[in-house]
């Protein structure tokens, strides 16, 4: 596997590589590589020739009082899993060269960025969908790799996607989850023994959802009034949103029917987890 730190070698690559003729698949990433990363990376794999995956934590994704400078990096053992996985490049640049000079240019999501996560995180999808897209001009992919854990960000890059004419193809992948039934997230890192332990109760939330749904019951708001109780129960969890929106564009739904989205963000402490489940009723 190649190691590329700067833009302008990653983009020489690429163009090589589209000259061959070959597909590139892109997982863009924040590294401290998980199972849910290299998932993606798996996907990628299967399904293009040549596969890339970058790992940069992005600076204008991140919040006032966010934890961009905490954030979980280990870049030798992501370097390491990568390629046992059989990634073909690990594109990791640094800050200064990814943005040399103050940016004057960024794309902005003018709906479903102040839904869920946009709420709490104001500008952080502008930040996203900046950074995706010039790691799709640096990268040249012929398809992305994104997952459903992210289901705000795999939605809205999607419909960038569509809005900007980017020549590419996104595939979005499944959560993978712990055994207990917690998605995994690098921010797992952060939780307590105890907070760890009760934040299972997502991943119940949704199971009890899908019973609910299962059971008959349509209005949105009788299955999140059962689970606002359930987290409400649990100790140290506080909750940001929970939320039942269409699937396909984070518009408010009256009724249980078509592709819905169920969303959940819980604060353990000063850390946020998020968790979904997209339901086809
Ligand atoms: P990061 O949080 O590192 O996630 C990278 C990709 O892995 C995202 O598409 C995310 O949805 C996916 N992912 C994370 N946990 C997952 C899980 N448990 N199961 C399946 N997929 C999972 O998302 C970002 O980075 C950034 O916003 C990025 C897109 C790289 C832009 O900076």
């Amino acid at each position: 596997m190649q190691v590329i730190k700067t833009p302008a070698e990653m983009q020489m690559w690429s163009r090589s590589q589209g000259m061959t003729g070959l597909k590139i698949g892109l997982v863009p990433t924040m590294g401290f590589l998980h199972e849910g990363h290299l998932s993606l990376v798996r996907q990628a794999r299967e399904l293009c020739d040549a596969v890339v995956v970058s790992i940069f934590v992005n600076p204008i994704q991140f919040g006032e009082g966010e934890d961009f400078d905490q954030y979980p990096r280990d870049l030798s053992r992501d370097f390491a899993l990568l390629e046992k996985e059989g990634a073909d490049v690990a594109f990791a640049p640094e800050v200064r060269d990814m943005y040399p000079e103050k940016m004057s240019t960024f794309v902005e999501i003018t709906s479903m960025d102040d839904k869920l996560c946009g709420r709490s995180r104001p500008g952080h999808f502008r930040g996203v969908a900046t950074v995706v897209s010039k790691l799709f001009n640096i990268c040249q992919p012929q398809m992305g790799f994104f997952g459903q854990k992210d289901a705000q960000q795999a939605i809205i890059i999607e419909k960038m996607v569509r809005d900007l004419n980017f020549p590419l193809e996104i595939v979005v992948g499944e959560i993978i989850r712990e055994a207990d039934g917690l998605a995994m997230s690098s921010r797992n890192v952060y939780l307590s023994p105890a907070d760890r332990k009760n934040a299972v109760v997502l991943y119940q939330s949704l199971l009890k959802a899908k019973d609910l749904v299962a059971d008959g019951v349509n209005r949105p708001a009788e299955i999140i009034k059962a689970i606002t109780d359930l987290i409400n129960q649990t100790p140290g969890a506080v909750i940001d949103y929970v939320e039942i929106l269409s699937g396909r564009d984070l518009s408010e739904i009256e009724e249980i029917k078509g592709k819905v989205l169920l969303a959940l963000a819980v604060k353990f402490g000063n850390t946020r987890l998020i968790d979904n489940l997209l339901l086809e009723v």
